[in-house]
């Protein structure tokens, strides 16, 4: 038997797998059982109603997607009265992605949905779909300090704060998020990116910018995930273009200690069952009887020795 469980601030997963937001609703309870995934992860939502950008708000390319969803919201109350207690029927903990547009609506709802049935909030700080040309919380470190310290003292649950690749600050941001009260982060969001029907020459988003995810963007979610394990003590989540086991293991080394599985289910729904079969199957076969000897021991290509990461703080 291989153990798949991984802590994430204190928080017990059974395995490492979870969905990214935006990308799982309960519709697929119809699909696979639902508690075979590590954690459930929504849709941000808003206090208050959003209509979202307008259409076409997705489009291919080069195999990945860009989406420019606009988060559309049916505000905190629909969502506290007909999606926690969905999920109240299954024992696989809940986080709630939630997003504002100040630091002061962020931290109400954040202490609206700290609800029991809630066991972590991931706070959306880096959407690029909201403000002009891609503006979010987490694209600086001192905004991302700001906001967090607001969303602290508004719940006693985990925080997980998902930061931006929209950023030339990665390891900054992480360590103003951590500093800011953060439990852990999730690294990271779509890259802010464009496509134009060459036709008709106009952008393929009605929103003409959006956020570029699926296996284009690993790479970079990869190094970005490395950096930021590096530079906090807090777990890192990662996600952006996850959609194989191999893929999973490479996180998993760079140092995360989770992983988020989004644009792959929407080519596959039942992904990140497959994954999660599939990683059992690999550690088994490496003789490894539990995923956590695995995070973190990325070797480094001059030492030739395993690359030191910074202890979880006491
Ligand atoms: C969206 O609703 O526009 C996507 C959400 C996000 O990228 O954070």
């Amino acid at each position: 038997m291989v153990d798949l469980s991984v802590d994430i601030a204190g928080l017990k997963l059974k395995n490492p797998i979870m969905p990214a937001s935006g990308t799982f609703s309960e519709e697929l309870a119809e699909v696979f059982d639902l508690d075979r995934l590590g954690a459930h992860v929504t849709k941000t939502i808003t206090r208050g109603w959003r209509d979202g950008n307008p259409t076409p708000r997705v489009c291919e390319v080069n195999g990945s997607m860009l989406n420019s969803i606009g988060i559309p919201s049916k505000g905190v109350g629909a969502f506290l009265e007909k999606v926690v207690p969905f999920y109240r029927h299954y024992e696989t903990p809940l986080v709630v992605s939630i997003s504002g547009n100040t630091a002061d609506e962020f931290a109400t709802l954040c202490s609206e949905v700290s609800v029991d049935g809630v066991a972590a909030i991931e706070v959306n700080i880096s959407c690029p779909n909201i403000e002009e040309d891609g503006k979010a919380f987490a694209i600086r470190p001192s905004s991302t300090y700001d906001v967090m310290c607001k969303l602290r003292a508004a719940t006693k649950l985990p925080l997980w704060a998902k930061l931006t690749p929209n950023t030339g600050e990665t390891p900054e941001v992480a360590r103003a998020a951590e500093e800011g009260g953060a439990d852990a982060l999730v690294v990271a969001n779509t890259i802010l990116s464009m496509a134009i029907d060459i036709h008709s020459r106009r952008p393929k988003l009605g929103n003409l910018m959006g956020g570029l995810s699926g296996p284009s963007i690993k790479p970079i979610a990869l190094r970005m995930a490395y950096q930021c394990a590096r530079a906090t003590r807090i777990p890192v989540i990662g996600c952006g273009g996850i959609s194989t086991v191999e893929d999973v293991i490479e996180f998993l080394i760079a140092g995360a200690s989770a992983v988020q599985v989004g644009t792959a289910t929407f080519i596959h729904p039942t992904a990140m069952v497959s994954i999660i079969e599939g990683l059992e199957s690999w550690l088994a076969a490496e003789g490894l009887s539990s995923v956590r000897d695995l995070i973190g021991t990325v070797i480094d290509g001059e030492q030739n020795e395993a690359v030191v990461f910074m202890e979880a703080a006491p």
